[in-house]
């Protein structure tokens, strides 16, 4: 039988990364690529309670997507070092919908009674998410350095040579700044040296530098799509945290949390706190 002409121009099909060839132990290639077997091993309840089991498991989405945000910021963090900005612009957008993922995560534990929570809370001791290493990542990677917190989690910047490399290096927002410097914005030396291990605070004249973009949008499309860019990935990460304020409200009211701090009163001045603060207070002076 002779071949449809169209068949012979027809390029072979993408192969899915789960079709390679990388089975072991008689794994279907499904398994073996991405450790799936592994993967569910790791949720393992200490209680008989079915919630539980979903604390885990969500738990464990939220980690995996607090990295997958860190991976778009460090690759935008770099592209703007290198003035790609829409490169850079690229990556925040899609850093927003690993974090729009995030927040939809909520869903499923804002919908557990709090009897139900109650059943295994005991089980968690001083298990708290203030001991997520990969939550302080992304926050030093966003210039949110607090000295202190830095002394808390000692041994585990000990332990997690990711988050002393986050320390040591330039938040994207400290790469953000410089850029500014690099399109013309007049910002002295000492903030464009200063030292990255702390946290940024903010200054009036990086205020004054966004206030420049967003007064000549047409002028400066990209610095325009960039100041957007940040703006939305630090609305959404208060949406994640006011979120979250909101669902231990639902869950446990005012009782304290297991990480030793007064619950919802500490939760609220965390919530308090705005990742690229000039970015927020510009509008004011628009
Ligand atoms: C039923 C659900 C949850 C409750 C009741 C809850 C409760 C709390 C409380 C009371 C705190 C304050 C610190 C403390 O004393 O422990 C806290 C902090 C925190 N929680 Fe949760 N949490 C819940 C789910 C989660 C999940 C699923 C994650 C993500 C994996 C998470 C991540 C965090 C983080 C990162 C902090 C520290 C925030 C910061 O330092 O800015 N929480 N949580």
């Amino acid at each position: 039988m002779r071949e449809h002409p169209a068949a012979a121009s027809t390029p072979a099909p993408a192969r899915c990364p789960f079709g390679g060839d990388t089975e072991r132990d008689g794994a279907a290639p499904y398994v073996s690529y991405a450790r799936m077997d592994e993967l569910h091993e790791l949720a393992r309840p200490r209680t008989d309670s079915p919630r539980e089991l979903t604390f885990i498991l969500i738990s464990h989405v939220k980690e995996i997507l607090f990295r997958a945000i860190h991976v778009e910021l460090d690759q935008a963090r770099t592209a703007i070092r290198q003035d790609r900005i829409s490169v850079a612009c690229g990556h925040l957008e899609r850093a927003t919908r690993s974090q729009q993922a995030l927040l939809a995560s909520w869903e499923v534990l804002s919908a557990m009674a709090p009897d139900e929570f109650l059943e295994f809370r005991e089980i968690l001791g001083e298990a708290s998410g203030t001991q997520s290493f990969m939550y302080r990542v992304l926050e030093f990677a966003m210039g949110n350095k607090d000295p202190d917190t830095v002394r808390a989690w000692k041994a585990d910047m000990e332990r997690y040579p990711m988050l002393r490399a986050e320390l040591a290096a330039p938040s994207i927002y400290d790469e953000a700044i410089r850029y500014l410097a690099r399109q013309g914005a007049k910002l002295p030396a000492d903030l464009l040296e200063r030292d990255v291990t702390r946290r940024h605070e903010p200054h009036p004249l990086v205020e004054q530098a966004w206030l420049e973009v967003y007064r000549d949008p047409a002028g400066r499309p990209l610095d325009h799509r960039l100041a957007e860019a940040l703006s939305d990935v630090s609305f959404r990460f208060s949406v994640w945290r006011s979120t979250h304020l909101l669902v231990v409200e639902r869950m446990l009211g005012s009782k304290s949390g297991t990480g030793g701090t007064t619950g919802l009163a500490w939760l609220r001045t965390i919530n308090e706190h705005r990742f690229f603060p000039e970015l927020w207070s510009t509008r004011t002076l628009l």
